[in-house]
């Protein structure tokens, strides 16, 4: 008797919102395999990876909601991730394969890279394959024109919420800067930028990709007001920025 060989794990990067900011592999995928993973983030309440592939998706394949308690004890939260790679290596026990979707790089700040080494510890059998996918600060970047990085620049990636002292300590220490999550806490944000005079550096993208995607350029504008998650600062100094 031979062992049963399980399928692969796509797990696909889907980008910031626009489906045609897929790669063609992701897409490639999607139209090949049957079973859909989606995350369901308590967060946002809904599963933004879901929204952007909903149109693409043929009425014959599976479409699996994965709900991941972000915000729950460590315990609960590690409960969730072995719930779901156990459903997970079911779908593929047969031989078949199946995607788990992500929004923006499955790599980035994302509920792939925690259930990818939750499967590898519950489920060694399981091969994954991870196919990358645009994140929603390169697509920010290429929404308002402001490069990244160039030349001998340095960049940081911050994730709020944001403790104001040690947000100035990066301010001061570096040429780019992206601040993701700033959604809680955005005038602490505003506060850390108007205090070490890089208010005028900083763009503010909320639902970059999407079809209310907003650009501000004057961040000060925002303070005491609500923005949603999906939302992020790129700073950097305004003689080389394009967003005027
Ligand atoms: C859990 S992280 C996910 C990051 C994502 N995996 C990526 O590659 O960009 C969520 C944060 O990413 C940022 N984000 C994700 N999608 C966004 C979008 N479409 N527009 C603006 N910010 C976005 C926001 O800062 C949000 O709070």
């Amino acid at each position: 008797m031979t062992a049963r060989t399980h399928g692969t794990l796509y797990g696909v990067g889907l980008g910031p919102g626009d489906p045609d900011l897929m790669t063609v592999k992701g897409r490639r995928l999607l139209e090949r395999i049957p079973t859909v993973f989606v995350p369901i983030s308590e967060i946002s309440d809904t599963s933004v990876a879901g929204t952007i592939v909903r149109d693409l998706l043929r009425p014959e394949q599976v479409v699996v909601p994965l709900a991941f308690a972000m915000r729950r004890p460590r315990a609960e939260r590690e409960a969730a991730w072995r719930a779901s790679c156990d459903r997970i290596a079911l779908a593929l026990a047969d031989g078949d394969d199946a995607v788990f979707v992500t929004e923006g790089d499955p790599m980035t700040y994302s509920t792939f890279a925690h259930l990818a080494e939750t499967l590898r510890e519950t489920h060694p059998e399981v091969r994954m394959v991870i196919v990358p996918g645009v994140t929603s600060f390169a697509a920010a970047a290429a929404a308002t024109g402001v490069p990244l990085v160039d030349a001998r620049e340095r960049m940081v990636v911050l994730p709020g919420p944001y403790e104001r002292a040690s947000l100035e300590t990066m301010l001061r220490g570096f040429d780019s800067l992206v601040l993701m999550k700033v959604s809680s806490g955005l005038d602490v944000v505003i506060e850390a930028l108007d205090a070490t005079g890089r208010a005028a550096d900083a763009v503010f993208i909320e639902r970059c990709g999407w079809s209310d995607e907003r650009v501000v350029g004057d961040v000060s504008t925002l303070r005491g007001l609500h923005v949603d998650y999906f939302s992020l600062i790129l700073v950097r100094h305004r003689q080389t920025n394009g967003h005027g």
